[in-house]
């Protein structure tokens, strides 16, 4: 069994179905797991070994995807589990202390988005990020703590969306919005991105009403020497500079902060919008459909129906102001459910196409019995450049 699973393994290795492995349950508990996933070099792959070791320190590796298949197969026999991720297949390698051993196969299991995207990470997971030890991401020897690993993950997939995007954006001397910055992780990649790999300068906003956190990250931004950011403490709805932005962020911007964050994007001309909502609580309170009272009356199902509903009225109103948008789940589930991005971009679209997508949505809102404030905030925007045709 061993040695089927061993052909099996260097067969995904050689057509890069192999997606990683994790040895746990080490019998001397010398170490805690290890954790092993192909990434990119310049001249081809290598499988990078993650040791993570009892004192919460973590040991780095490489070994040669040749001799990986037999080299995991010798290793395992220290762990009571070893579980293998491949596109095609998976396989549980199960071993008791006195050696007995059982190994069973499963179906493939899917690459998620994250493990597609890790080969071509703009932020080197291997590489230390002087930004990303003053955040508390990494240690200072550049290990991403492990209970910062899908944060990582997190702003790594969202540069690589901002990426996607950098065509549609101004060269150069572009303002950018982060929106609810929180302990603005999001800001620092984005600005490194923009300034130390592009070599693009631009002006960064970073706008939180918690005031301590936006009092340090502006202390790191002096000692890091990003002088294109800038940090405003206060409420979004009260306090945003008048400003223009050709890209505006915000990740987990809170219930109807996200729609200021949309809204405020669309009246400023934001040539490009990213944005992923979290807690979309305003619908569910305000939503009464007898048609949808099967799904309404189950509370989970409705405050489900009413996240989808939120975000899919978003986009439509993003439509009617002249923005192509896009709905995508960035980061794997398991990191954290809040993964959807609503990403739009500024285009031409026929005003008869924007004064239709209006006129929906407005129908789509009476039927509920629901005025998100989004449309709200948009009202004076619409009335004038919808009815006027100036967009
Ligand atoms: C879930 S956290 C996300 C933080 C950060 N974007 C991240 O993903 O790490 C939401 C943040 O939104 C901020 N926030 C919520 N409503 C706000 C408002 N109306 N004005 C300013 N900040 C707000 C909170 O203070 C909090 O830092």
């Amino acid at each position: 069994m061993m040695q089927k699973l061993v052909q099996k393994l260097d067969n995904a290795i050689a057509d890069g179905t192999f997606i990683r492995a994790v040895c746990s349950g080490n019998f001397d508990k010398t170490v805690k797991k290890s954790v092993f996933t192909p990434s990119k070099r310049k001249n081809g792959y290598v499988i990078a070994e993650e040791r993570f070791m009892p004192d919460g320190k973590a040991l780095h590796s490489f070994c040669d995807p040749d001799k990986f298949a037999v080299y995991l197969s010798e290793i395992s026999a220290g762990y009571k589990q070893t579980d293998v991720f491949c596109q095609d297949f998976t396989a549980t390698v199960l071993r008791s202390k006195k050696g007995a051993l059982h190994i069973s196969f499963g179906q493939g299991k899917q690459m998620p988005e994250t493990e597609k995207q890790e080969k071509n990470y703009i932020l080197d997971p291997h590489k230390k990020y002087d930004f990303l030890v003053m955040l508390g991401v990494q240690d200072k020897n550049g290990r991403v703590y492990d209970k910062k690993q899908s944060k990582f993950r997190q702003i790594n997939r969202f540069l690589e969306i901002v990426s996607d995007t950098v065509s549609s954006l101004p060269d150069n001397g572009m303002t950018v919005w982060d929106l609810c910055c929180g302990k603005s992780y999001l800001s620092f990649a984005v600005y490194y991105y923009f300034r130390r790999v592009l070599n693009k300068d631009i002006t960064i906003y970073c706008v939180d009403r918690k005031e301590d956190v936006i009092k340090e990250c502006a202390e790191y931004a002096r000692q890091l020497g990003f002088d294109g950011m800038r940090f405003i403490c206060g409420d979004i709805f009260k306090c945003l500079p008048d400003k223009p932005a050709e890209l505006v962020l915000s990740l987990h911007a809170c219930d109807i902060a996200t729609d200021m964050v949309l809204s405020e994007a669309v009246k400023r001309g934001a040539k490009v919008i990213l944005s992923s909502p979290c807690c979309q609580h305003e619908l569910a309170s305000q939503i009464k459909s007898p048609e949808l009272n099967y799904i309404l009356r189950e509370p989970v199902l409705k405050q489900k129906l009413s996240v989808v509903i939120t975000d899919a009225l978003r986009c439509r109103l993003l439509y009617a102001c002249g923005y192509k948008v896009t709905t995508l789940e960035f980061i794997d589930p398991e990191d954290t459910p809040k993964n959807l991005m609503i990403r739009a971009e500024k285009t031409y679209i026929p005003l008869k196409l924007r004064r239709a997508a209006l006129d929906e949505y407005e129908m789509i809102c009476k039927s509920l019995n629901a005025a998100p404030t989004m449309r709200a905030l948009l009202d004076g925007f619409l009335n004038e450049r919808i009815k006027g045709d100036m967009i």
